[in-house]
């Protein structure tokens, strides 16, 4: 027997990453959830639930706090968004090739592509693939390099208009020879069409191997999974050229009855998800035969092949990016790598982007900034505001600037923030505006500090001297904390980007505003309420609504009064009349006794003739006292009606400071 094994086999590179990464997750955490199996290998899967990774169907059977591989073939972003709803974390094994394609679709759907695929649309990548257009690509099934043409006739031909935007990418473990013959077809018919090669070189490299071992063999041996879709590529491949072909998931399949056959010349090709303990076994169970020959891996060099086969991360990382670089196409065709380059932005932490807005949930907004993954703005990196919805500020589609705080904050996520951009925008303007300062801006209290209070101003901090914070004594700073109000830029510091800021002045300029408004209001003659304010020994100043007026003692009341506590009273609210404005002056003359009835228009009623009252003597004449009987109103007593009896002299009778004088009758 002779014995011929193809050069690239076992995991490839984005496999092997995505088991080494899960099992340091475990080793870490203790156990990992992987979100389907790793790898579609049954043997290696029981392998690394025992060392704790864990595959689970869906997010259902994680909590919060969980850690939640993604593996290699990647999911669509609404997976990312739901694990981040449900607060679980990732660990983000998707191949860096299959990011790549996410790459191309999202970017040539958002520029109205349509989006085609030769791939199987169950197939995990591929799901992946099309929830980065919306699940609006087009599927081509499973086709050959030979039947491409009946089925793009068929499916394809009349589907899309002549000018139709498409573009066509593949399932990195597509056969390569059919994604071609395909790719010809929608370039020769669709003017528009862009073609990215998106076959994986791991995935051509392989094929190439299994169709050139195949054309050679009487006997090959497909190793992997039953369920692994590139190892039923190869399988396919072989199958074209090879009649004997066996597939082998496990050491108990090598079909001995066939290859113990004389003079028979064996093939072994692996899939990717082949693990490097099968391939040792089963090429150390073929040398043992008797009189085998093993080309490419002598008996010798097993040991070699089966270590080439598990080559170490880095050393595969190199082979995936030299294979890159050396694809097979045509002039005029994209190249993946043309096409990587082309779509991967590159980002760094503080770096401004435009991206779009793809969801909103839970105030966290995600942003498709065209890096290979999207990035989220936390609530609190959203605006300065803590109050404000981002779902009231923007919407899915919406364009906005964002920085980014961390290209990866450690479960792969790229952390942005809107509210840095703002408050960048916000001191530009500042810093260029020759006139800021002086400009009146809204502000939140934020702190207090050291002599005043810290202010935000859509995200610039500004500083509000103690003294600047009111028109009055403020004694406790702390009920600022949190309020929204307008400040007066004092003064922009540009060299040490500080701000100083009144709130004093706007309250000022306020009241100053008001009171020229006040000012412009007043009409003499007119009634105006108002709060009685102070007490001078000449009157009462009055507040008639941010202006002060005078009510003279004299205006207080009709009667006399010796001081005008007598009428009114601090913080007493009053009706006045405004007797005079004299703006130059500024000084408002008012009257309350003006608005108050007249003594005498009410004396008669309230002293009918005939009836007898009590006053109280305030002055004596020759022909009578003068009594008081309110302190507007005084009554004479002439001096016939002094006395019962005939007096010559009031005085005899009655004194000024008698009090009261009882029983006058009025007459
Ligand atoms: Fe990645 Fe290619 Fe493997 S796409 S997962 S390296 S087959």
């Amino acid at each position: 027997m002779k014995l011929l094994t193809a050069k690239n086999m076992g995991f490839c590179f984005g496999v092997r990453r995505a088991v080494d990464m899960a099992l340091a997750a475990a080793e870490e955490h203790g156990r990992v959830f992987s979100l389907g199996e790793l790898i579609h290998n049954r043997q290696v899967v029981t392998e690394l639930k025992e060392k704790g990774v864990v595959p689970i169907d869906t997010l259902d059977s994680s909590t919060e706090g969980d850690t939640v591989i993604i593996r290699s073939h990647g999911v669509a972003p609404a997976v990312y968004y739901e694990c981040r709803a449900r607060r679980v974390n990732i660990i983000d094994c998707t191949c860096p090739f299959v990011m790549k394609i996410h790459d191309i679709v999202s970017k040539a759907s958002a520029e109205g592509y349509i989006i085609v695929v030769t791939g199987d649309p169950k197939h995990p990548e591929c799901i992946g693939i099309n929830g980065c257009c919306g699940d609006n690509a087009v599927f081509c099934g499973d086709f050959t390099a030979e039947n491409a043409e009946s089925r793009f006739n068929d499916d394809f031909k009349e589907r899309f208009e002549k000018n139709a935007k498409l573009c066509l990418v593949s399932q990195t473990t597509f056969d390569r020879s059919a994604f071609e013959a395909m790719a010809e077809l929608f370039k020769k018919n669709f003017v528009n069409c862009v073609v990215y090669d998106t076959v994986c070189n791991t995935t051509r490299d392989r094929q190439r191997e299994a169709a050139e071992l195949s054309s050679k063999c009487d006997v090959m041996l497909v190793l992997g999974d039953h369920h692994s879709s590139n190892t039923q590529k190869l399988a396919n491949i072989c199958a074209e050229r090879c009649k004997n072909l066996k597939r082998i998931a496990n050491i108990s399949e090598i079909p001995l009855d066939i290859i113990q056959t004389n003079g028979i010349i064996v093939g072994v090709v692996a899939g990717a998800s082949a693990p490097d303990s099968l391939i040792r076994e089963v090429i150390t169970r073929m040398s043992e035969q008797e009189k085998a020959t093993v080309d490419c891996c002598t008996a010798e060099n097993i040991e070699n092949v089966a270590t080439a086969a598990t080559e170490t991360a880095e050393q595969v990382v190199e082979t995936a990016a030299a294979a890159v670089q050396e694809p097979v196409v045509e002039e005029g065709e994209t190249t993946f790598e043309e096409a990587f380059e082309k779509t991967l932005v590159r980002i760094r932490n503080g770096q401004i982007l435009t991206g779009s807005v793809v969801q909103i949930v839970d105030g966290e907004v995600c942003v498709n900034i065209g890096y290979k993954s999207d990035g989220f703005i936390p609530r609190d990196e959203f605006s300065s505001d803590p109050d404000v919805d981002p779902a009231t500020v923007v919407s899915v589609g919406d364009k906005i600037e964002v920085e980014v705080l961390k290209v990866n904050d450690g479960e792969g996520n790229v952390l942005l923030s809107r509210k840095n951009v703002e408050s960048k925008k916000v001191w530009e303007e500042f810093s260029t505006d020759a006139d800021s300062e002086g400009k009146i801006v809204d502000a939140v209290g934020k702190e207090v500090v050291k002599g005043g209070l810290i202010a935000d101003i859509n995200g610039i901090r500004a500083f509000i001297p103690a003294s600047q914070v009111s028109t009055k004594y403020v004694e406790k700073l702390d009920e600022f904390v949190g309020q929204p109000m307008k400040v007066k830029i004092l003064e922009v510091d540009k060299q040490r980007k500080r701000v100083v800021a009144s709130r004093k002045a706007v309250l000022a300029a306020e009241a100053e505003e008001a009171k020229r408004q006040k000012w412009a209001e007043l009409v003499v003659g007119e009634k105006v309420h108002g709060i009685v304010r102070r007490l001078t020994d000449f009157g009462a100043f009055v507040d008639i609504g941010g202006v002060d007026g005078l009510v003279h003692v004299t205006d207080a009341a009709w009667g006399r009064v010796k001081h005008v506590n007598e009428v009114l009273k601090v913080g007493q609210e009053i009706e006045v009349l405004i007797l005079n404005v004299d703006q130059e002056k500024q000084r408002i003359s008012l009257g309350y006794k003006q608005l108050q009835p007249k003594p005498w228009t009410l004396a008669a009623e309230k002293y009918p003739v005939g009836s007898i009252v009590e006053g109280k003597v305030v002055r004596i004449v020759t022909f009578g006292a003068f009594v008081a009987l309110e302190p507007t109103i005084d009554g004479l007593i002439h001096i016939s009606q002094v006395g019962a009896r005939h007096v010559t002299k009031v005085e005899d009778v009655a004194s000024a400071d008698a009090s009261p004088f009882p029983a006058v009758q009025i007459s």
